[in-house]
């Protein structure tokens, strides 16, 4: 035990940092060394009894963050831009991790990134939880920190929570209002991020300074909603809603995804092949929604 390597993991009490250590506790390769704001809560007791250790650190706190990353060979990092909603606040904590990566000399780490599309589109487009995580990716590659971003597409969990199929109003059934025409979106369970990540860990030669879109499927709305169909015994159609009515929607943030929405029309670089052989346990879409049908029973 005491010649394993520790892998420090942000974001351990939630959806990314939560799936990237279950699979490496799983795998049993490196120790973990889970992040959290506070140690107390459910999800980082369940994980210190899955054997990680659990450290209170914050990403706005220097200080704590260095304390974390003491010792560690690597480590995982997702930053939540929803938490604050501020461009600059998360690209300031992708950055105090970086420079603690280069201060403290890790060996290796992987960073949650996403485009900046603003740069991308030159300035035509603003996405700030794009833009900012894009900033950080170019200030780890700036530093020279060995690492490697990974993009991670839409959950599949979101047809779940902020996707979920909504009853239509005239009718019976439910509508998928997302705002892709018939432009296929990319998608993968986070549950299936945890695979790829220790996959990265064990061969960062490998995949060191590369930046890798990861996606396990590219479906149309429509197609999602069929597949939704199929396995849930619903009705849900494509509610072709536009990218303008998407942006009046009013709820916090429907403006922001909506610009993201126009992103994904560009289709991004997401290599589904790739994503497969760095996790080949990874579901598509319709192996995923099979196993939901609990989920989605009180639509
Ligand atoms: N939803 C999608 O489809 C999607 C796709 C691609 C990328 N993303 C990106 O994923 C990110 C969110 O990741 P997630 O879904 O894993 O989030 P999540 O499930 O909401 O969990 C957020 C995690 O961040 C930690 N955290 C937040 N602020 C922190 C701070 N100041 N210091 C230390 N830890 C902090 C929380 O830890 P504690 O509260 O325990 O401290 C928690 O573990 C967002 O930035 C989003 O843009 C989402």
């Amino acid at each position: 035990m005491a010649d394993k390597k520790v892998i420090v993991v942000f974001g351990v009490t939630g959806a990314q940092g939560g799936a990237v250590a279950r699979a490496l506790l799983a795998d049993a390769t490196f120790l973990v060394r889970g992040i959290t704001r506070n140690p107390q809560q459910k999800a980082a007791q369940k994980l210190k009894k899955m054997g990680a250790e659990v450290v209170k650190a914050d990403l706005e706190d220097a200080q704590s963050l260095e304390v974390a990353l003491r010792g560690a060979d690597g480590a995982f990092l997702v930053t939540d831009f929803w938490e604050h909603l501020s461009e600059e606040q998360e690209v300031a904590q992708g950055r105090r991790v970086a420079d603690l990566a280069k201060q403290l000399a890790l060996s290796y780490m992987v960073y949650s990134g996403l485009e900046n599309i603003k740069q991308l589109t030159g300035g035509q487009l603003a996405v700030p939880h794009f833009d900012g995580k894009g900033r950080v990716e170019e200030y780890f590659q700036a530093l020279g920190v060995p690492v490697t971003c990974i993009r991670v597409p839409s959950y599949f969990e979101n047809f779940l929570t902020v996707f979920r199929p909504r009853k239509a109003s005239d009718r019976d059934d439910y509508e998928l209002a997302l705002p892709m025409g018939n432009v296929p979106m990319d998608g993968m369970a986070v549950a299936d991020l945890g695979p790829v990540v220790v996959t990265l860990m064990k061969e960062p030669e490998k995949y060191k300074g590369k930046t890798i879109g990861l996606s396990m499927d590219k479906l149309t709305v429509a197609e999602y909603a069929v597949l939704i169909s199929k396995h849930t015994g619903k009705t849900i159609r494509d509610a072709k809603i536009s990218l303008e009515s998407y942006k009046m929607l009013g709820f916090p943030g429907a403006e922001e995804l909506a610009n993201m929405f126009r992103f994904y029309h560009m289709k991004p670089d997401r290599d589904v092949s790739l994503t497969q052989k760095l996790n080949p346990q990874a579901r598509t879409f319709e192996e995923w929604i099979t196993e939901q049908r609990t989920a989605f029973k009180n639509l």
